[in-house]
């Protein structure tokens, strides 16, 4: 009977330790943004980068239709890192630059999101 009555309070404890584990995950990848990736884009990318992700030459701004969504990724990455924590390839201080400025006026988005909304609506 103790036996049995340990076996069920240590399966007990399993459960509750998988369960808050599990629910610390959860709120970590849950970050909650104030607005979509396609809201922050057409109130704050759209002005630089085109309404198709064209790309503005007075703007000094790359197209986005012929991105993978790889690239895309690892771009906002570099950009909202700072560069710091990773290195594509090319260069983006101008966008680092913007992209604190956006943050700070609530413009603030998902990675994955934000490359899988670019990739999926403007894709040649
Ligand atoms: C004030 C103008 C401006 C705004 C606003 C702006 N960008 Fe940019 N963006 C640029 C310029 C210029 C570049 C290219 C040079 C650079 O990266 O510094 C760029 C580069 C990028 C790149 C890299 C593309 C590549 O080929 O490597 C991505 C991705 C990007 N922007 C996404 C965004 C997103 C998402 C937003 C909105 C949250 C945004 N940009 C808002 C000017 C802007």
């Amino acid at each position: 009977m103790i036996k049995r009555l340990t076996t069920i309070s240590i399966a007990t404890l399993v459960a509750i330790a998988l369960t808050a584990c599990s629910g610390d995950k959860k709120q970590a990848e849950t970050k909650t943004y104030k607005m979509s990736a396609e809201e922050v884009y057409k109130a704050s990318c759209t002005k630089c980068h085109g309404a198709h992700g064209e790309g503005k030459t007075e703007k000094k701004t790359p197209r986005f239709d012929d991105k993978t969504v790889a690239e895309l990724e690892y771009s906002l990455f570099d950009i909202k890192k700072g560069g710091i924590t990773f290195t594509t390839g090319t260069d983006h201080e101008i966008m680092e630059h913007n992209m604190q400025k956006l943050i700070d006026q609530g413009y603030d988005y998902d990675i994955k999101t934000m490359a899988q909304y670019i990739y999926s609506t403007f894709k040649k």
